[in-house]
């Protein structure tokens, strides 16, 4: 008999105990555990948001033209890459899709059952794999995935700038073993303009063929909160991905295309953001010196990633909330490879962070 669905514990629900030991000290908790961001999203956007009288009809499921365009001129303008917007579509930020990935590419390629993806790394790549009945593999290296795994496989994942360690990924490579094998490659890269060593890339620059890019509005302006985002790559794979998700009833709310249309014409608002995660990164890293703990600036994103000195995670995670009253991640929350690291997310303001400093540092 096939055993039923028990979902696990959420990550995060697993810091509940810690939570009240920082909470303890004068000043209160300080949150580094989720990457949630806590600047204000620019006012241009939520005046478009308040007035693109896009309420009462039902948005287009695969994104408005003015979105789907706004994205393509984003990744000319950023990144020099040429992407027609009939190659963009529309998702309700990029956690849904992550997860929903797995089930709609199964359903196209029945005879694949098997997601590979980067450990450590956000959980949701295996999760997604988990809720489709899928198998999740998970490999450090692309040389050393099984050849019985890659037969199976419906699909790659890669993250760069990665999530939790920062580093950035030759999606070259990728784009090439994917096609090689035939097996689509799905590059996450919402954190491509947080990069802290050399710019940011995407795999589309190696053009669009059996690769997917996903892009979130969630990190580069403050849009956590609206859920906007959006995917570009493969014709084949996008045209198909945005025609089950029709079917599906996937539609990003109208107003919100419309404040994600704004939010992507303009890249002020994100330099300025970057500069603010820059000096947060190296404020904590200092600061943990003081629990003899070296944290390396990362390649890119927001995370500090930090080996604990006794090699175990949730030791350091407890100390850090004992003496400086701050949340964060153990590092098995991205898989039994991060099992030694805990995760810093510089995601509060810059008071907050000096308060953690001081009392680390006292
Ligand atoms: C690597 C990675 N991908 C995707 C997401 C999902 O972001 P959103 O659903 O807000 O677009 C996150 C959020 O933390 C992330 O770290």
């Amino acid at each position: 008999m096939q055993q039923a669905f028990q979902p696990p514990p959420y990550p995060y629900d697993r810091l509940d105990a810690l939570r009240p030991v920082a909470e303890q000290l004068p000043g209160g908790c300080v949150d580094l555990s989720i990457g949630t961001p806590c600047d204000p999203p620019p006012a241009f956007v939520v005046a478009a948001l308040a007035s693109s009288d896009r309420e009462r009809g039902y948005p287009p499921s695969i994104g408005s033209a003015d979105l789907r365009e706004a994205a393509a001129g984003w990744f000319d303008r950023r990144y020099g890459v040429t992407i027609p917007p009939s190659q963009v579509a529309a998702c309700v930020g990029t956690k849904e899709l992550v997860v929903g990935l797995p089930q709609w590419l199964r359903l196209r390629t029945p005879d694949r059952d098997t997601v590979l993806y980067p450990e450590p790394s956000y959980p949701s790549y295996a999760m997604g794999a988990t809720l489709a009945g899928c198998r999740s593999v998970a490999y450090q290296r692309l040389d050393d995935i099984d050849p019985a795994d890659v037969d199976r496989a419906l699909c790659l994942w890669v993250n760069s700038p990665g999530n939790p360690t920062g580093e950035l990924h030759d999606l070259g490579t990728y784009a090439a073993w994917g096609r090689e094998r035939g097996i689509p490659v799905l590059s996450d890269e919402c954190y491509i303009e947080f990069t802290w060593d050399g710019p940011g890339r995407t795999i589309l620059s190696e053009g669009p063929d059996g690769v997917v890019a996903l892009h979130s509005l969630s990190k580069r302006s403050n849009l956590a909160g609206l859920r906007a985002g959006f995917y570009a790559g493969d014709a084949e794979l996008v045209h198909y991905l945005s025609e089950v998700r029709k079917h599906a009833g996937f539609m990003v709310p109208g107003p919100v295309q419309a404040a994600a249309a704004a939010a992507l014409a303009d890249d002020t608002h994100v330099d300025e953001q970057r500069e603010r995660y820059r000096r947060r990164l190296e404020l904590m890293a200092s600061a943990l010196g003081s629990l003899g703990v070296e944290a390396e600036m990362p390649a890119g994103a927001f995370y500090l990633w930090a080996r604990s000195p006794h090699g175990d995670a949730w030791k350091l995670a407890a100390e850090i909330a004992e003496r400086g009253g701050a949340l964060v991640s153990p590092g098995d929350f991205y898989g039994p490879a991060g099992a030694e690291h805990v995760r810093i997310a510089v995601v509060q303001p810059d008071d907050r962070l000096a308060l953690v400093a001081e009392r680390l540092a006292g």
